[in-house]
């Protein structure tokens, strides 16, 4: 099962970096067309409700400027539905979104919300995009994800990361095992399987052998590594690690 593992890189603090100073630079677009040029599969791009980083103008911009698939990630609101509506994004990857938080911190919970986000992504499918649910491996989320009709579950890598970056390895590895069985799972109900956020070049490997997943994202590593080496080099050293750990 294990094809070809598609690598889609997150532009967000491309515009974390332009907005520190108000200015039009760097500008996300452009760093999306390179990534793109770099083998980039697609381009994932977060609206947060409160536009720290990615603005509506910038996915506009995304929309109409790139070739491969755009990835809308955002929080289930009936604003962004409304845009999601509007733009027709390639993917919409609903989060959990909270104001104080730096980072998406947790997944979303769709067991707990589904009769909700099951009206809430059917106006999102039947306008054709793929709808993703950022969740933890946990069955619950998985088998909720697959009965409101998601097309995709990512899964949030966060936790794994944050344990392979502190030495934790032993628990690192019971996470990864964790992952495992929820890819497996989501895999096993016709879901497909995605997973991000905190991926790193030594820490991706695991993540890209778990035969089930199809796609990473990964942003923020990325967007940090090309201060030293350039962004096409850096994605093009990722996608090399990804490939072998595949193969
Ligand atoms: N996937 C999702 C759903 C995310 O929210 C994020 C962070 O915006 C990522 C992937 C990428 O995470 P990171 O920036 O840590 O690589």
């Amino acid at each position: 099962m294990a094809g070809k593992l598609r690598l889609g890189v997150n532009i967000d603090h491309v515009a974390t970096v332009r907005n520190a100073r108000g200015s039009a630079w760097p500008d996300p677009l452009r760093a999306a067309l390179l990534a793109e040029a770099a083998g980039a599969d697609g381009i994932t791009a977060h609206l947060r409700e409160d536009r720290r980083h990615i603005r509506d103008a910038d996915m506009e911009a995304l929309r109409a400027g790139i070739e491969i698939p755009l990835n809308f990630e955002c929080a289930a609101t009936d604003e962004m539905a409304a845009i999601v509506l509007r733009l027709k994004p390639h993917a919409v990857c609903l989060v959990p979104e909270r104001r104080e938080e730096r980072t998406t911190e947790g997944g979303l919970d769709v067991a707990g919300d589904e009769n909700r986000l099951a009206h809430y992504i059917a106006p999102l499918r039947d306008a054709g995009c793929r709808v993703s649910m950022f969740i933890g491996h946990d069955a619950r989320q998985i088998e909720a994800s697959a009965r409101i009709g998601a097309a995709v579950v990512e899964l949030h890598t966060g936790h794994y990361s944050d344990l392979h970056a502190e030495g934790r390895l032993d628990e690192a590895e019971a996470e990864l095992a964790a992952l495992r069985k929820g890819a497996a799972l989501a895999h096993s109900l016709g879901l497909e399987v995605h997973a991000g956020h905190g991926l790193t070049f030594e820490n991706v490997a695991p993540v890209a052998a778990i035969p089930e997943v199809m796609e990473l994202n990964i942003g923020h590593f990325l967007i940090g590594e090309a201060i030293y080496l350039g962004l096409g080099p850096a994605i093009e050293e990722m996608r090399r690690r990804m490939d072998a750990a595949r193969a």
